[in-house]
């Protein structure tokens, strides 16, 4: 399966990145950066920086949107480094000596979807803004893009506000273009997946003991998103932390890992204490067609034991 991941890395970026470069059942074609965890300069160096720890700079890497679509407040750069601050401005490896692409990602992927004559599954990890310009840009590339599996929302609650998970919450308006655009399969993989799937500090020694460029970098990137989540956010297990980007790949490889209902999902562009809600219609008598495969549950071993055997290869 081809894939293009679009990505604002990021730490859990960064494993999902290794995970598709990595598995043998997937061939990475490129990855697209957008505005979030960090500003653009910094999603596109931190994604060249992955590429290049795990040898595989030969990736090409388009740069995006640096804004969202609509609104001025967007993140962007604050202060780096706290102990609760999960990513950090620039990721703990080495510099990139590699470049960026000149074509920007809305560019790269009208191009590419438009000329594809092979599935290629399209994976957004960000903030939707890259996805939802290449739509208005584009709409025809939509039957062109053979499944998309987006990380983003929370049925049971957010993660930025009580309702708003980042991704979605980041560009509102291009998330709800993107779910709306009619992409068929489209899986939306939201906290309420990503939280079963906790990856615990054994399973970063074991990571570490793989003396592998990808379990050195794993183990570097959840040991701080596991300190992270120990000073501030939390989650159910101690010592452990969710590794949200990466259970999408994990899905095109294994469709066992997270167990999903087809429903309708719209979000919330105006409310002034919900913007950025994933609306999520559970009801039997849901009146609007199902356009999202919703992830409501996760097999954490299952995911684990995929990414230890992932980054146990060399390239
Ligand atoms: O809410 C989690 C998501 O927001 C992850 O994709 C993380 O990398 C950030 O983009
Ligand atoms: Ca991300």
């Amino acid at each position: 399966m081809k894939v293009i991941l679009d990505v604002d890395t990021g730490t859990d970026d960064a494993v999902a990145i290794m995970l598709a470069a990595l598995h043998p059942d997937l061939e990475l074609i490129a990855v697209t950066t957008v505005n979030g965890n960090v500003p653009l300069e910094n999603t596109t160096d931190n994604t060249l920086r992955t590429l290049d720890f795990i040898g595989r700079s030969d990736i090409p890497v388009y740069p995006g949107l640096a804004r969202p679509l609509v609104r001025h407040d967007f993140p962007g750069k604050k202060d780096y480094g706290g102990k609760s601050d999960m990513h950090g401005l620039e990721l703990p490896i080495p510099e990139a000596t590699s470049k960026a692409q000149d074509t920007g990602a809305v560019e790269y992927l009208v191009e590419t979807f438009r000329g594809a004559t092979e599935p290629i599954a399209l994976v957004p990890t960000g903030p939707l803004s890259n996805i939802g310009a290449a739509v208005a840009v584009a709409p025809d590339i939509v039957e062109k893009v053979h499944e998309v599996v987006i990380m983003g929302g929370g049925y049971k609650h957010g993660n930025v506000t009580p309702t708003g998970e980042f991704n979605i919450w980041a560009d509102p308006e291009a998330a709800d273009m993107t779910l709306t655009a009619g992409f068929d399969p489209l899986t939306l993989v939201p906290l309420d997946a990503t939280h079963q799937a906790l990856v615990t500090r054994e399973d970063v020694a074991r990571f570490e003991g793989l003396g592998t460029p990808a379990g050195t970098a794993a183990a570097r990137f959840i040991g701080r998103r596991i300190d992270a989540y120990t000073a501030g956010h939390r989650v159910e297990t101690a010592d452990a932390a969710p590794v949200h980007d990466a259970l999408c790949i994990a899905y095109l490889v294994d469709r066992e890992v997270i167990e999903t209902r087809h429903l309708h999902v719209r979000v919330e562009t105006q409310g002034e204490l919900t913007v950025g809600q994933t609306v999520i219609d559970t009801r039997t008598h849901a009146a609007e067609a199902p356009n999202a495969h919703v992830a409501f549950g996760a097999d954490a071993r299952r995911f684990v034991e995929l990414l230890a055997q992932t980054f146990a290869r060399t390239c």
